[in-house]
């Protein structure tokens, strides 16, 4: 069995190593022009030329859970798509999230600010039940996320494309259900994938809709966000906040504003990252199952997009 891997902006070498490890007696070298047909692929952003070049390709294994950047790409039609199906992605997220979450409810930016000038002060608690948080997609990461949410006592809810229904967390679906989740919401998760039907979704309409001193944690794609509209409504006091993790443009441009805006806090697509051992792990296994015709998770529908 031959193995490709074209992944960009990634250390490819520990891949390889690992995958040859993981599969042993497959041929499993770096994809360069001209390189031969592969049966599988491991991928991260790989270019059109590389997908033009593997025209038979059973499988394509993307390094990451989000396909935005794969399903843009004319794809060889009987190729298996499939996504990181967490691989220890999850519970990175649920840490992320929560950290955020809690520091601007239990109000911990103040008192740094304040013990760091020397000032013994206390705030007056304020009550959970005021600040219910939303998570958008309840998917394999949304739904880890609101439930450790619920477990520190949030007033949970979250929204996806089809019905759910998941322990402790208020759940709404569709977009005739979208106005009255955020309505209820005053701390914004965002957690969908990136497609035609949520591009732009965190924009002045959907924000404003948010509870008066409302916040954003956007952690899933830049491309989600309308920028001028997040900060027009930070400065008229409709948010209170933002922590953004993923930008329209990566590394964030210097001069942004983000970057000075005494509201925002930028993190650098960190929330949860690739775990090399745990990534191909998962691969070798569905790569061994595929073979076998057995069915594997993951699979990504081409025609939603994710
Ligand atoms: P997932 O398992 O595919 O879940 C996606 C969820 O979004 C599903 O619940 C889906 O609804 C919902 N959804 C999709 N389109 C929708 C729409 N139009 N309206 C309402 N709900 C919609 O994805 P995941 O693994 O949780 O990952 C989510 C995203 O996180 C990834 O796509 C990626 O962009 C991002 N991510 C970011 C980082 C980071 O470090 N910042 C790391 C990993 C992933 P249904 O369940 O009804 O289909
Ligand atoms: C990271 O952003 C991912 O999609 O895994």
């Amino acid at each position: 069995m031959r193995i490709t891997v074209c992944c960009t902006d990634t250390k490819v070498p520990p891949w390889l190593e690992g995958l040859r490890a993981a599969i042993p007696g497959a041929e499993v070298e770096e994809w360069r022009p001209g390189a031969p047909q592969a049966d599988h692929a491991v991928v991260w952003a790989p270019p059109q030329q590389f997908l033009d070049e593997q025209p038979r390709l059973k499988g394509i294994f993307n390094i990451g859970a989000g396909v935005d950047a794969l399903v843009k790409l004319r794809l060889p039609p009987q190729a298996v798509v499939v996504r990181l199906d967490d691989a220890g992605m999850s519970v990175q997220m649920a840490e992320f999230v929560c950290h955020y979450a809690i520091r601007f409810f239990r109000e911990l930016d103040g008192y740094e600010a304040d013990t760091a000038a020397g000032k013994w002060s206390f705030r007056r608690p304020r009550p959970r039940a005021d600040f219910p948080v939303g998570v958008m997609g309840l998917g394999v990461l949304g739904q880890r996320v609101a439930q450790a949410l619920a477990a520190f006592e949030f007033p949970v809810r979250g929204w996806s494309r089809g019905a759910k229904e998941v322990a402790g967390v208020e759940c709404f679906a569709g977009t005739e259900q979208f106005d009255a989740f955020l309505s209820g919401t005053r701390i914004l998760v965002n957690l969908l994938p990136l497609t035609a039907d949520t591009e732009g979704i965190l924009e002045r309409r959907t924000l404003s809709r948010l509870q008066p001193g409302g916040f954003l944690i956007n952690v899933a794609r830049g491309a989600h966000l309308v920028d001028a509209d997040l900060l027009a409504l930070l400065d008229s006091g409709h948010l209170a906040g933002a922590v953004l993790d993923v930008f329209r443009e990566e590394p964030l441009p210097a001069g942004h504003p983000f970057w000075s805006h005494p509201k925002v806090v930028v993190t650098p697509h960190t929330s949860a990252r690739t775990l090399r051992d745990e990534s191909i792990a998962q691969i070798a296994r569905k790569i061994r199952a595929l073979e076998e015709g057995k069915p594997i998770a993951g699979v990504v529908d081409r025609h939603k997009g994710y």
